[in-house]
């Protein structure tokens, strides 16, 4: 079963592995996705994470379809107080467009909470940094939404670490609810060194330090590079992490699976991220049931240190 841990250094207790909402209702239809997040929920699973614009990307889809389907699933089922969720704003919104002026974040919150049908948010991501609107606006607008009421914690998504520490001491300074987690891109394989975009940040050595010093929990986005690990005879490597440089990476995660009876490589990246300096929750998804138990599955697994060094060596 899924079992709750600190989100931060606050009271808030969220599942060791959190669901990624982001193809409910649209890559997903609506009765597969409620079959997975049902399946996650009689797994004990509590903590889900949607966004203002999931899924806009899919052909006939505004991007509103995720927090849509989440609005209906709380009111057919009634379970919206069992449940932690997140959403974010900041990405290319259908009606308030890209960044995080104050005017962006307030009308996307009343969105959301429409679309949701809630009258309150768990966690509200920056979901992207925005350099253009100065951060002491961004704050200070989602301080009022959660002196408001409408937003119980604040999280930061694709921030590098010196902004993160910017946006810590300006909270500390003007007594703003601070950023208490953050959401980045985290696999196994490492990244190219130049960054295909600036709008997407991976957890680098500096960030899980940052991690550490500062008491953020890491949320770990796209952990299994779409499926990739359980077929890697059939499928390229993700352009993002070609390189020679990760064959001895791949190597090792092979040989360790090898070694550890039943575990398949998409457990054995779950099992070593949640086995990082810093608290790591990874955002675990899946287009079946089947996907979604293997992953969840990673909770029967434990890595030696003699492991978990040779993993992080390689
Ligand atoms: N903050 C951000 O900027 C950001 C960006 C991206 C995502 N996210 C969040 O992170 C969550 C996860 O992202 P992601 O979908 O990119 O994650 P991912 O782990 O890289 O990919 C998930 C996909 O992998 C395949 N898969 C999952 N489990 C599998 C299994 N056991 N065996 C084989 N294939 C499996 C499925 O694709 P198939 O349908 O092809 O089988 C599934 O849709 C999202 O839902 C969203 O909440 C956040």
């Amino acid at each position: 079963m899924i079992q709750k841990i600190a989100l931060g250094k606050t009271e808030a207790q969220v599942s060791e592995l959190c669901l990624g909402a982001m193809y409910f209702g649209s890559k997903l239809n609506a009765r597969d996705s409620a079959l997975v997040l049902d399946t996650y929920v009689d797994h004990g699973g509590s903590f889900l994470d949607t966004a203002n614009i999931y899924a806009r990307w899919i052909e006939g889809c505004d991007g509103l379809e995720s927090e849509r389907f989440l609005g209906d699933w709380f009111e057919r089922t009634g379970k919206r107080a069992d449940i932690f969720v997140a959403t974010k704003v900041g990405f290319d919104n259908v009606a308030v467009g890209f960044g995080l002026r104050r005017h962006q974040i307030e009308a996307s919150c009343e969105a959301s909470l429409k679309l949701m049908k809630t009258d309150y948010i768990d966690l509200m991501y920056a979901h992207t940094d925005d350099r253009e609107t100065p951060l002491e606006e961004t704050l200070e607008a989602f301080a009022r939404l959660h002196r408001a009421g409408k937003v119980r914690y604040l999280g930061a998504s694709n921030y590098v670490p010196w902004r993160l520490e910017q946006a810590r001491m300006l909270c500390e300074n003007n007594r703003w609810p601070g950023y208490v987690c953050m959401q980045q891109r985290l696999t196994y394989l490492r990244p190219v060194p130049v960054p295909l975009d600036r709008l997407h940040t991976e957890v680098s050595d500096d960030v899980m330090d940052y991690a550490v010093d500062s008491g953020l929990t890491i949320l770990a986005y796209s952990p299994l590079m779409g499926g990739y690990y359980n077929h890697q005879d059939e499928r390229p490597v993700p352009k993002l992490y070609d390189g020679d440089f990760n064959r001895p990476r791949l190597a090792a995660l092979n040989e360790v699976a090898r070694e550890i009876e039943g575990i398949t490589p998409n457990q054995l990246v779950l099992t070593w991220m949640r086995q990082q300096a810093a608290p790591v929750i990874p955002l675990i998804s899946g287009s079946s049931r089947q996907q979604l138990v293997e992953n969840i599955q990673c909770l029967n697994y434990r890595l030696s240190p003699a492991q978990l060094e040779r993993l992080n060596q390689a």
